[in-house]
């Protein structure tokens, strides 16, 4: 089958790299955006003619009226999250019919025990928790491997719903209300569960092109991340396809987005963290805090070891590169090239998060450009020294920066 070219957006780093408003400019040439992983621990900001949008489940798409939009399987999914979201937006003047909407009836649901263990057991690891976002992602997922998860498809049919639900009475304090709850979105929610393999080979088909939408970063992605300082899912490109049941082929370009310095959020190693005043200058100036949790980033330089790997395994065609007025008074830029430690140097990730830890980093510094780029939409307007960090990045990936971004609005934005 010949499909159109798809689009497959992720970030390069511990997520929050700014895939929402990139997203957001890339939907305008979409038919349909679709999530292929993750949950509502995601945090979307999108700014469009001035009111502020915050998604974290519906695909960004959602908030332009004329687009399609939809959750593949490998998203796990809290209906009450997305209930709730679904009423913010309609509040907001924003419609959203089963036709603009689809969600994959073999995705996962998110249970409200699943929320319950998370939290228990990130007490439970006490100092070497895993900083997760508390809303049952990982616990769902388990269910999912584990064969015993309930999933969207299952809400088409109330009455063995209503069977089964007897059966996980004992998981909730307040059964009735659940119960309840369980039968107003098996109403509410059925038109929009379809078999989205079936619909979205029928829209290829018909010419119409995918922005698949990436959540998280590469960096938290449960196989090739900082294990076990990671999300649940896979958060690489190919899972576009794996999270959708469209064929690899369906992936199309990949575009990755790298902020022009780093942040994590949640535990887990950092090697390029800033502790010092630049570090805070950077998340004062970045407004750094968790779109999910209000937690503040840890902020650093951008790390190169990690930006290479991640585009050979991602199979990255071009890049976006986010947030680079943030770095407009610094006098000097650093990158990591490499890292030490006990005698032994790495250009590439430790499988073992120890050996990640505490190593030292080996830098490239580049010069400042110390002058205003917020707000320019037009390459041949930035100052020579980001003009010269830009090719910098690009010779170390070896991939295209093609779009910058220099501010939170939409129209912030360099093309090239
Ligand atoms: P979980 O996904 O809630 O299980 O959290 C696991 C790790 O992923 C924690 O370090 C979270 O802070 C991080 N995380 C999950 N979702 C996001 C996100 O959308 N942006 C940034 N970090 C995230």
């Amino acid at each position: 089958m010949h499909h159109p070219q798809n689009t497959t957006i992720i970030g390069l780093q511990w997520g929050d790299e700014g895939k929402g408003k990139m997203v957001d400019h890339l939907a305008e040439h979409a038919d349909i955006i679709v999530r292929f992983q993750g949950g509502h621990n995601a945090g979307h900001t999108l700014v469009v003619e001035g009111v502020t949008y915050k998604l974290n489940l519906l695909p960004s798409g959602i908030v332009r009226p004329d687009k399609k939009t939809a959750l593949g399987h490998g998203v796990v999914l809290d209906l009450w999250a997305l209930e709730k979201e679904m009423e913010t937006l309609s509040t907001a003047g924003i419609t959203i019919t089963p036709e603009r909407f689809m969600i994959a009836e073999n995705a996962s649901l998110i249970m409200p025990w699943h929320r319950v263990q998370d939290q228990n057991r990130e007490r439970g690891l006490g100092d070497n928790k895993i900083g997760t976002t508390g809303r049952g992602i990982g616990p769902a997922y388990e269910d999912r491997v584990g064969r015993r998860a309930f999933r969207a498809g299952d809400l088409l049919d109330p009455q063995a719903l209503n069977a089964r639900l007897q059966g996980v009475a004992d998981q909730v304090d307040d059964f009735c209300a659940f119960a309840e709850d369980m039968m107003r979105f098996s109403r509410t929610l059925a038109p929009h569960i379809v078999p989205l393999w079936q619909v979205l080979a029928q829209s290829q088909r018909r010419g119409e092109t995918i922005l698949f939408e990436g959540a998280q970063g590469f960096y938290l992605d449960v196989d090739f991340g900082t294990y076990p300082f990671v999300t649940s899912s896979n958060t690489l490109a190919s899972q576009a396809a794996t999270g959708t049941g469209l064929p690899a082929a369906a992936v199309g370009h990949v575009l990755g987005v790298v902020k022009a310095y780093t942040t994590r959020v949640g535990s887990g190693p950092f090697p390029t963290e800033l502790s010092d005043t630049t570090g805070e200058h950077l998340g004062a100036k970045g407004h750094e805090f968790g779109t999910v949790t209000g937690r503040k980033r840890r902020c650093g330089w951008l790390d190169g070891v990690l930006l290479k790997q991640a585009c050979t395994i991602n199979g990255i065609q071009a890049l976006a590169l986010t947030k680079l007025d943030v770095l407009d008074e610094l006098p000097a830029i650093k990158v990591a090239v490499a890292y030490q430690k006990a005698g032994v140097t790495y250009t590439h990730l430790p499988l073992h998060w120890r050996d990640f830890s505490d190593v030292s980093v080996v830098y490239d510094t580049l010069p400042g450009w110390q002058s205003i780029t917020a707000g320019l939409q037009d390459y041949d307007a930035l100052p020579d020294n980001a003009k010269a960090y830009i090719a910098y990045i690009e010779r170390l990936s070896g991939v295209p920066i093609t779009c910058i971004s220099t501010g939170p609005r939409r129209e912030d934005t360099i093309v090239r």
